[in-house]
């Protein structure tokens, strides 16, 4: 039998190769032999956005990626994660088992602190929201990139806690980390996230942008001929994304021996990129022109999920004594 595998993206951004590369391509691949359910996180942006408008419009765009990237709403299951309101629910009785010092150590709480900025109590109970989203599929495996793992963590510490408050109800999920891809970098070699639009490669952009964004990848200045180190090149960790095992060691041999003209390599990387794409581009374009596709997978997403929790809600609801008595 095939484990139940849940992911999901924010709807925060537009989707870049680091998403492709580190999620949505384990999350497609996992489809075919296993329970996928993927969602759409809308309530998780509203940490980082307040427009309406741009949520409604990224949360489309996150689905439209998704259908034209492979994922089949036939076989796996996608939806919006404001249309399960039990996620919610969950999410409040998740946070009653939840301490106070789990949550102080996330980064990205840290990072927040660090930087001066304000921190709202959903920001802070960020990972919570993460782990109902997860407990409540009764997920096994859990396909992210390097920087969900340690939300992951605190999904099994949350669960763990509840189980021993309220019995052995919820699972307790594992993590998926594609190790060669768990960290795509950007244009300047730091992780390639959404909230740095202008540091990242977007595999949907026109040509002429996707052009740009690749021409705009920082190398180092020093000669031509000085030999480089491809493990320390942006441009070679994100052009070996779309090259076989012999290519990759011809390409980081030619870094190694210098002489390497880099406006060639992303030249090369450009036509990959366009290649590797090409039948996603068009699909997404197509999928884009019909207005209804995308709210129709989704009804049918939501139905399908919240069929899939019903019988672990009432699990919960019984066990901590919420609601008449059954
Ligand atoms: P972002 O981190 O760009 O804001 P999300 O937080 O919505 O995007 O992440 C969606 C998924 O993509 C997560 O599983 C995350 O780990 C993965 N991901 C995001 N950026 C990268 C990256 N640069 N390399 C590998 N995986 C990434
Ligand atoms: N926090 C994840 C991210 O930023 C998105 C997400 C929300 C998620 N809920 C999830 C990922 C549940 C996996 C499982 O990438």
């Amino acid at each position: 039998m095939g484990k139940r595998v849940l992911s999901g993206i924010q709807a925060s951004g537009i989707q870049h190769l680091g998403n492709y590369f580190g999620a949505v391509r384990q999350h497609v691949a996992f489809q075919e032999a296993n329970d996928g359910i993927y969602f759409i996180a809308d309530y998780h942006s509203m940490t980082t956005i307040s427009d309406p408008e741009l949520r409604r419009e990224l949360t489309r765009s996150v689905a439209l990626d998704y259908l034209a990237l492979g994922l089949d709403p036939k076989r796996a299951i996608l939806y919006r994660q404001s249309d399960l309101l039990e996620t919610a629910e969950l999410t409040w009785c998740l946070s009653t088992v939840t301490p106070h010092g789990l949550l102080e150590r996330a980064h990205a709480y840290k990072d927040h602190v660090a930087k001066g900025l304000a921190v709202n109590l959903g920001l802070f109970g960020y990972p919570v929201l993460m782990a109902a989203d997860i407990l409540i599929h009764r997920s096994d495996l859990v396909p992210v990139g390097q920087d969900q793992k340690q939300h992951i963590e605190m999904t099994r510490d949350i669960a763990i806690k509840f189980n021993n408050a309220y019995g052995d109800i919820l699972t307790v999920p594992d993590a998926y980390i594609v190790e060669e891809v768990a960290v795509v970098p950007g244009i300047d070699g730091e992780k390639m996230s959404k909230s740095q639009p202008d540091k990242a490669i977007h595999m949907f952009a026109p040509e002429a942008q996707l052009r740009k964004e690749i021409m705009g990848i920082v190398t180092d200045s020093t000669p031509v001929e000085d030999p480089k180190d491809p493990d320390r090149s942006a441009l070679f960790q994100i052009w070996k994304l779309f090259a076989d095992a012999d290519e990759r060691a011809e390409m980081a041999r030619h870094f190694r021996a210098g002489g390497l003209g880099y406006g060639e390599v992303k030249r090369d990387l450009l036509e990959r990129v366009l290649d590797y794409f090409s039948d996603a581009r068009s699909r997404r374009i197509e999928l884009a022109a019909h207005s209804d596709t995308v709210e129709d997978v989704l009804r049918d997403g939501v139905a399908r999920a919240r069929e899939d929790v019903l019988p672990l809600m009432d699990q919960v609801r019984t066990a901590c004594g919420l609601g008449p008595p059954s």
